[in-house]
């Protein structure tokens, strides 16, 4: 039992010591915790950003922006049963051009009227669909709604074709 005496220096010393440590964990403590609400805040962004899901998955190329008497495309740029995605600017609204597998075009907006996202169309079964909640529509019966939630038919764009070219009419 070797008792070393220390002295009044040594002793302050050490508490200055002891307080620094104490005081650089606080801080650590309190930057580690500010870490995690900074993360919880950044899961709660990116929960917004993917529940969002007004964007979609298009099943068609994208085309042009186009106003009323422009070029939507040639017709030979969309081949039957395909889609073309385009702008319109008069509208300022998403539009989706369908070479039906009849060989007519027609034209809807792409909003759907449920609540707004984008349908695309899907050659598989020839109709337009709508990845939010499943709203179904038929190109070829004026848009009209196969399957809901969506209560009414895409609105309707009118389209011509001249000389081998549909245009926005
Ligand atoms: Fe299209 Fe709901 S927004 S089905």
């Amino acid at each position: 039992m070797n008792k070393t005496p220390i002295s009044r220096k040594s002793f302050i010393r050490l508490a200055a010591m002891l307080g620094a440590g104490s005081a650089i964990a606080s801080v650590l403590s309190a930057c580690s915790g500010g870490g995690q609400g900074s993360s919880g805040s950044d899961d709660e962004q990116s929960t917004q950003a993917s529940g969002g899901g007004g964007d979609t998955t298009t099943a068609q190329a994208a085309g042009p922006d186009v106003s009323s008497g422009q070029v939507i495309a040639q017709e030979s740029e969309v081949p039957a049963n395909s889609a073309l995605a385009f702008i319109d600017t008069d509208l300022g609204q998403p539009g989706v051009l369908v070479h039906l597998s009849s060989g007519d075009f027609v034209a809807y907006s792409a909003v759907c009227t449920h609540r707004g996202c984008t349908v695309s169309y899907q050659p598989q079964t020839q109709q337009l669909a709508c990845p939010c909640h499943g709203s179904v529509f038929d190109p070829t019966h004026d848009a009209a709604v196969v399957q809901g939630p969506a209560a009414t038919p895409l609105a309707k764009i009118d389209t011509e074709l001249q000389s081998g070219k549909v245009i926005l009419t």
